[in-house]
């Protein structure tokens, strides 16, 4: 039988110029540091709407020994931002709450197996599954980062439903063919790999040559 059914997000046919940037309780906030400062830097992305859930600054606690929400951004890049602004979670009335807003790609990144879950599902109770759930809707690229290891059946399944919905599944597993050489070069090669797959593709990135 023919499918019909339109499932897939495309990207925009420009570079994306307005990402939302969400982070939640998975280990792995190095990998969102470095995705931040490739935003940050390229010239082609002109707003981030950033959201961080509350179990996201506990482990960027633990990961990074970030304090507190207050310069959560500054914090993690290591200077001011000039074009990545945050967001509350709980704040369900912020702009990509809303399809009216013109967001390119969004990507969450560690993705919790929790967040993972309620995108899954449809539960939109904060802005991070809100905004996903938009996405989806809008047939918007959306990235889910998830970090889990070993992966339950229950996992396993709501990872078949966000991708059945319309989601990339990009696990946080990283290359290592690159032999690099520290954490750093891991999380920021792995960043690149996220960002080219929307359309912002990387000129320092690791390219195998066979
Ligand atoms: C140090 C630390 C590491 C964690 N690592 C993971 C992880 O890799 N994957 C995961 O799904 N949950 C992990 N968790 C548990 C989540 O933070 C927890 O399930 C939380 O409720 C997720 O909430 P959120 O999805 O709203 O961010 C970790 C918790 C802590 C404190």
């Amino acid at each position: 039988m023919l499918r019909t059914r339109k499932t897939r997000s495309s990207l925009p046919n420009h570079p994306p110029r307005n990402l939302t940037v969400a982070t939640t309780g998975a280990s792995g906030s190095l990998f969102l540091k470095h995705l931040l400062l490739a935003v940050e830097r390229d010239q082609r992305v002109r707003t981030v709407n950033f959201i961080a859930s509350d179990s996201a600054l506990r482990v960027m606690a633990e990961e990074l020994k970030l304090r507190g929400r207050s310069n959560l951004v500054s914090q993690l890049i290591g200077k001011p931002a000039r074009k990545i602004h945050q967001q509350a979670n709980a704040d369900i009335g912020a702009n990509v709450a809303s399809g009216s807003y013109l967001t390119d790609a969004m990507v969450v990144i560690p993705c919790s197996v929790g967040t993972l879950a309620r995108i899954a599902n449809g539960i939109a109770s904060h802005l991070i599954e809100r905004a996903a759930d938009v996405c989806l809707k809008e047939r918007r690229p959306l990235v889910l980062c998830v970090r889990e290891t070993p992966l339950n059946k229950i996992h396993i399944r709501n990872l078949y439903r966000a991708a059945d919905a319309g989601a990339t599944v990009f696990p946080l597993i990283p290359a290592f063919y690159n032999r690099p050489a520290s954490l750093d070069v891991v999380a920021r090669e792995f960043a690149y790999r996220v960002l080219a797959h929307i359309g912002l593709p990387q000129p320092d990135a690791y390219r195998w040559k066979g």
